[in-house]
């Protein structure tokens, strides 16, 4: 299986590459805006199309596209910039980069091959203050066209949504410790999410049989917050 990934060097990039090392039977191929990531192609979803596309020319047939870039408002730089400023930055990466991205990826993927993007559990419930109104806006946008993407290729290819709840990675490890147990108590399970659980469930997903459960939106968050 080749798999074309982004955002690998993120802290839910990261737990799944650790967990595909392990397997003979696939062959990572990472996309990276910072050159400097191991081995990786230089790709930054806020490229034009064109330059999408001509990236990812000679990268030969993929079985899997997983999508796991964002932009992270919550750490600086990005934190401290106005509100409208950080909407615009989720729009460009999180929303526009990943349908660019799945755009120029498109002729590249094997028929019955899979599309993974990365939702948010709050996004459609809602969540107080102005990180998550950002957050639902930017995820639910990417949900709606995740699940009109799976209509549109049907038994070409599946299209999946992994939407997690709050996961131990790079903003949660700057809190304090009293942040992080505050946010921990919020949750019914009482838990954060690690960044293996919500890679567990990537892997997972690409092993489903092709187009059964296509537009699907997998909650990762121990039944913390459920759509009604
Ligand atoms: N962590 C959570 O609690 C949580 C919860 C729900 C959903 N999610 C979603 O899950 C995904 C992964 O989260 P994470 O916490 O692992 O993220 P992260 O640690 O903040 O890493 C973000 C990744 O996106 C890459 N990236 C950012 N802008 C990019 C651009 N313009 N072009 C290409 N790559 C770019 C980063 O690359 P650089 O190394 O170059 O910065 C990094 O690899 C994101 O979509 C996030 O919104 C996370």
């Amino acid at each position: 299986m080749r798999i074309l990934a982004t955002g690998l060097s993120g802290g839910i990039g990261a737990a799944l590459q650790h967990r595909l090392a392990q397997r003979s039977d696939v062959e990572l191929i990472a996309l990276a805006r910072k050159p400097d990531h191991a081995g990786a192609r230089p790709f930054d979803v806020t490229w034009d199309i064109a330059r999408l596309a001509a990236a990812l020319k000679d990268v030969g047939q993929i079985d899997a596209l997983v999508l796991l870039h964002g932009a992270d408002i919550l750490s600086p730089p990005l934190c401290q910039q106005s509100y409208w400023d950080r909407l615009d930055v989720l729009y460009q990466v999180d929303v526009l980069g990943s349908i660019k991205t799945v755009k120029a990826a498109l002729e590249h993927l094997a028929p019955g091959g899979a599309i993974v993007v990365m939702g948010w559990d709050h996004a459609d419930t809602g969540a107080p203050g102005d990180a998550s109104e950002l957050y639902a806006t930017a995820k639910a946008a990417l949900v709606g066209f995740a699940k009109s993407l799976a209509t549109t290729l049907l038994d070409r290819a599946s299209v999946y949504v992994i939407a997690p709840g709050w996961v131990m990675t790079r903003w949660a490890q700057s809190l304090s410790a009293e942040q992080q147990e505050q946010i921990r108590a919020r949750t019914r399970a009482h838990r954060w999410q690690t960044p293996d659980e919500v890679a567990a469930v990537i892997e997972s997903v690409l092993q489903l049989p092709p187009s059964a459960l296509t537009g699907q939106v997998f909650y990762v968050n121990h039944g913390d917050v459920m759509p009604s």
